[in-house]
């Protein structure tokens, strides 16, 4: 990791790193994605600034139920998940505004909040500085590091003699397929120690119709979002996609237990994408898948972080089981 730059005021310091720019693995991956027979694109080319943007206001949608129901069992079983880690570090992968982190800092007095520091990690530098520099106004006795980087890459400015909490919240680890899953979530147990924890947020498996209409909702935004992929793409990579001749899909696979957003191109088209020296034909009807939102109930999740050395060591959820936090700790090796 390179640090480029690194800022002080009281108690916020940022640093920030510059990952794989050499070989550009992003664009190679749109690359394969686009020239494969059934296509794909990496779901991380959703988030520029009006991206963004809009996946917050997807998170206030009333057909959104997973924020709001995983910030009330933040909110709810705060206290349980701070009990006992008096000083240590609260590593927020992916911490975009920094409304989360809030509950756990509720959940403790300022005496315990004032041993904690908050790591949070972004890729966004400008959103980062933004919301840690508002949680500061709102917590002036917190200590705050900020990584800028994207939490896919190692993190090597982690203080291994403190302890850690991390946090990967609002069921983003569903993005990720079973290998990159896997993949991650080793390399957050590398550097956990044996007393260290992982708060994982979740969504679960329910009823089909509550499933797809998160992702098909009235007001249209969710497929705002989803098309909006196409315009970064024209403009980072030098596309020509019209994104008008392209619709939003959403639908639950049952196989996979996971939801599926995809375009799918309403008239035949020649699409290029400069950049990578890429031209291709998309049929009518052909479609993109854009995302995998994973759904989980406690079986399939123990399953998933036993593959990279954890267990769960709670399973906090509401009384409809429609959200679940996994507290998560590494496997002994006996075990
Ligand atoms: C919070 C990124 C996991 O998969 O539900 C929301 C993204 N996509 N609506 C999710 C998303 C469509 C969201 N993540």
């Amino acid at each position: 990791m390179t640090i480029i730059f690194e800022s002080d005021c009281n108690r916020l310091r940022v640093f920030t790193a510059l990952t794989g720019h050499d070989e550009d693995p992003v664009a190679e991956e749109v690359g394969a994605g686009l020239k494969a027979s059934s296509k794909t694109l990496p779901s991380k080319y959703f988030y520029d600034a009006r991206g963004s943007k809009l996946f917050e206001e997807i998170c206030e949608l009333p057909e959104y139920y997973q924020t709001r129901t995983e910030l009330a069992l933040l909110e709810r079983f705060g206290p349980q998940i701070m009990e006992g880690f008096t000083g240590g570090d609260l590593i927020e992968l992916g911490s975009g505004a920094n409304l989360k982190i809030r509950a756990l800092l509720d959940a403790v007095d300022a005496g315990q909040r004032q041993q904690l520091r908050y790591v949070p990690v972004d890729i966004s530098e400008t959103a980062l500085i933004e919301a840690a520099e508002h949680l500061l106004e709102l917590y002036p006795d917190l200590t705050i590091m900020g990584l800028v980087t994207d939490f896919h890459h190692p993190i090597d400015r982690l203080d291994p003699s403190r302890r850690k909490l991390f946090l990967f919240l609002g069921s983003t680890i569903g993005n990720l397929d079973e290998v990159q899953a896997s993949e991650f979530l080793s390399r957050v147990t590398a550097l956990m120690d044996d007393d260290d924890r992982f708060l994982l947020g979740l969504d679960t498996l329910k009823d089909v119709a509550v499933l797809e209409s998160a992702y098909n909702d009235a007001a249209g935004v969710t497929a705002e979002f989803n098309k909006n992929i196409l315009s970064v793409l024209n403009a980072t990579l030098g596309a020509d996609f019209d994104v008008d001749s392209f619709e939003h899909l959403a639908f639950f696979n049952r196989d996979e237990a996971q939801i599926e957003m995809r375009l799918s191109a309403s008239r035949e088209m020649q699409v290029a994408v400069r950049d990578l020296g890429l031209s291709f034909t998309l049929e009518e009807g052909e479609t993109i898948r854009t995302e995998i939102c994973r759904k989980f109930d406690r079986t399939s999740a123990e399953a998933m972080v036993r593959s990279a050395g954890l267990h769960i060591a709670e399973w906090y959820t509401d009384s409809d089981e429609v959200f679940a936090l996994a507290l998560l700790e590494k496997r002994s090796t006996a075990s």
